[in-house]
């Protein structure tokens, strides 16, 4: 309902980052309308915005420029249409929106559909790391119900030390699994604090036979979350094991290996709510490289775009 409060923001205008044009640098903080959220929406107040590399190309197919970029984010929700229930005004939560033609997240106000993905905010817990569990805590979920591990299964992540692979070797590991992960060499003791049993390094020649000397015949499955990484990983892979694609790789499946993708329609709220909860009583990690300032947020897209943040990186409106 639009009361007091709705008539003030819609006089204001708001801090956004935009993409003003097609160009891959076509991207400028400005300033844009607050969206007016429809009946089956939620005007979120947004206190902390999740980076992803998807920021910049994640753009609806009916695009008008300028369009206010992101997917992910924490903050209070302003105000509710006629006919969302569930939700009021005041509520703490983190989400991921969709493409959504009024425009995303990177934003001091983003409408969002009552349809998205919106997990309350426990007590206690930050926007700012609230914010970073929405997305990769949805696509680990799903990624490791695709390879359906069972206790004492052996899990190979190809890129474990960023924002997924953190979450993913916690919950493979919660559930009785083995798991090793790749990364650089800095970043080994950082998976085995998270515990990762066995770690090595993708730029190291000899890396698939230390995991085969890890796990001879081959791990049970294999998570690639880095793009290009499934084709090594499968050669890690036992005969008859699973692989999940979390980049969209595409690779000949051999030795009856499961070449899965990301199953994007099974639901995982229920989880997602779990694991929050779980962060929020300090049971699973979540690592924030780093936390910007809102108007950093262009070197905060440069640094994901590397591919070697540790963990994720945050835009704070505080
Ligand atoms: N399908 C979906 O629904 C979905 C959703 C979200 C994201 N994604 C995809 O997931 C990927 C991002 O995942 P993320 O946010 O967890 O990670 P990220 O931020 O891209 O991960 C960075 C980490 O990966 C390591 N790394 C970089 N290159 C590597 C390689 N070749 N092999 C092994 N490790 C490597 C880096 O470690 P070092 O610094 O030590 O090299 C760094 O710590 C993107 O490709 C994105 O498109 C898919």
């Amino acid at each position: 309902m639009t009361g007091l409060k709705g008539v003030v923001w819609k006089m204001n205008r708001m801090k956004a980052f935009v993409k003003t044009g097609p160009g891959a640098d076509d991207l400028a903080i400005e300033q844009a309308a607050v969206p007016e959220p429809g009946d089956r929406e939620l005007l979120i107040r947004i206190k902390a915005v999740g980076v992803g590399i998807h920021d910049s190309y994640f753009l609806p197919q009916t695009i008008r420029y300028p369009y206010v970029i992101g997917i992910e984010a924490a903050g209070i929700v302003e105000e509710t249409g006629n006919r969302v229930t569930g939700f009021r005004p005041g509520d703490r939560v983190a989400l991921v929106s969709s493409m959504h033609e009024k425009g995303g997240t990177w934003a001091e106000f983003a409408a969002v559909s009552a349809d998205s993905l919106i997990l309350p905010i426990p007590d206690g817990m930050s926007f700012e790391q609230a914010a970073a569990v929405p997305v990769a805590g949805n696509t680990a979920l799903k990624a490791l119900s695709a390879l359906d591990l069972k206790q004492g299964d052996s899990l190979f992540i190809a890129g474990a030390s960023g924002a997924i692979g953190t979450l993913a070797i916690q919950l493979a590991t919660g559930k009785g699994c083995t798991v090793a992960g790749s990364a650089s060499k800095p970043n080994h003791p950082y998976m085995k604090s998270l515990g990762a049993d066995r770690t090595v390094d993708y730029r190291d020649p000899d890396w698939k036979r230390q995991i085969l000397d890890w796990k001879p015949g081959g791990v049970d499955a294999a998570m690639a979350v880095q793009p290009g990484t499934s084709e090594d990983a499968l050669a890690v892979v036992r005969d008859g094991g699973r692989l999940v694609t979390v980049s969209g790789d595409r690779a000949e499946p051999e030795r009856g290996i499961r070449f899965l993708q990301i199953p994007h329609k099974t639901d995982v709220r229920h989880e997602l709510n779990t694991m929050i909860n779980q962060i929020a009583d300090g049971k699973i990690h979540v690592e924030i490289e780093q936390v910007y300032p809102f108007s950093e947020g262009l070197q905060a897209l440069r640094k994901t775009q590397t591919r070697h943040a540790r963990g994720k990186l945050i835009l704070t409106l505080v």
